[in-house]
């Protein structure tokens, strides 16, 4: 198989779009499609053998539930048990956007979505072309981030393609990703709520809404990491070894090269503050300094190292004590363990 892709960037081309996804997603196929976080695996949620395709394609455990992607509130309250007083507060100050709220699940939804479990991740993505595919189809859709298991997250077309082209039928272009990591997912079945996965929505913000909320510890074990598997400590990782590191100058950062006993031409680095001058590193990245932005470009910079072949990825550390950065330092995190 070839995907087909369709671009969105003229009123007709996104029409026509909605409509070859969502033909695709009523027959139960499972497309690729844009959400303003990361790429998106997408098939009909309601729809048992359709989100079974899913895991097959990712080479995902059945054990990891998938978030279920909603386009309005009606659609949420459909999906879960009961769409609590604080529920109604997250959605109103976040959605649509990059913040998934664990709540109990409605019988309707299959056992595959929740991995046997009686939650369920719902999330109203603010893309408009996945706001507009859910909205044509009616039915929610499941969609985990479109890359085989346990890789970095797409956050372009030619990521999807390039992990996925040749076991999927279509992927639709909504251009790169706003968001650039995946969305919070917060757990409302514990008081108070618990953050199972940091993202661009921190904890200050959750807090500023609703009171009180758990951080997590920053990578999570025990009990959270078997209810959200997902948060297991080695996911979303590059090819590539990375290393997460803080030097004052560059002496100082060939001496830590040295230490772990790699070449400086084996070397990827990936800095915003602390720019290395000297040439013979295989490649050096600038990135920029705000959070936002830096999240936004991360994900590609680390697809392109693994392109290129990079055998070690340095990230220059990021700012420790800013909440808005805690997103991306789980990330990065991840990657490197
Ligand atoms: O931004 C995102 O969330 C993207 C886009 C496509 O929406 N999706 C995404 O899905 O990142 P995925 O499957 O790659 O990650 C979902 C995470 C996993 O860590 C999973 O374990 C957790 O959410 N999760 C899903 N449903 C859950 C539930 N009912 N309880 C606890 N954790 C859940
Ligand atoms: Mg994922």
């Amino acid at each position: 198989m070839v995907a087909e892709i369709l671009s969105t960037h003229t009123p007709e081309l996104f029409q026509k779009a909605v409509r070859r996804a969502a033909e695709l997603l009523r027959a139960g196929e499972v497309v690729a499609l844009p959400t303003e976080t990361v790429y998106g695996l997408a098939a009909n949620a309601l729809d048992e053998k359709a989100v079974a395709k899913i895991f097959q394609i990712k080479g995902r455990p059945s054990h990891n539930p998938i978030i279920v992607h909603v386009a309005g509130n009606a659609m949420a309250h459909d999906c879960v048990k009961e769409f609590t007083l604080l529920a109604e507060k997250f959605s109103n100050a976040f959605w649509p956007g990059p913040l998934t709220l664990v709540l109990p699940r409605a019988k309707k939804i299959p056992d595959s979505v929740t991995a046997g479990g009686e939650t369920i991740g719902v999330r109203w993505p603010s893309h408009p072309f996945m706001q507009a595919v859910i909205r044509e189809c009616g039915f929610p859709l499941a969609a985990p981030s479109a890359n085989l298991s346990n890789q970095i997250s797409p956050t372009n077309v030619e990521h999807v393609r390039a992990q996925l082209g040749s076991k999927i039928s279509l992927i639709v272009d909504g251009g790169q990703s706003q968001v650039g990591i995946e969305s919070t997912v917060l757990d409302l079945t514990v008081s108070p709520p618990r953050i199972l996965r940091p993202g661009m929505i921190h904890a200050e913000s959750l807090t500023a809404v609703a009171g009180e909320v758990q951080s997590p510890k920053s990578i999570v074990q025990g009990e959270t990491a078997r209810k959200s598997p997902g948060l297991l400590k080695k996911h979303y990782s590059p090819k590539a070894k990375l290393v997460v590191l803080y030097w004052r100058d560059e002496a100082d950062l060939r001496l830590q090269v040295s230490s772990l006993k790699f070449q400086i031409p084996d070397c990827h680095v990936i800095a915003h503050t602390q720019i290395p001058a000297d040439e013979s590193f295989a490649d050096v990245s600038v990135m920029p300094h705000d959070a936002e932005a830096f999240a936004r470009a991360l994900y590609a910079e680390l697809h392109r190292c693994d392109q290129a072949g990079a055998r070690l990825i340095i990230v220059e550390a990021p700012p420790a004590d800013l909440p808005e950065w805690f997103g991306i330092m789980d990330r990065l995190q991840r990657a490197a363990a």
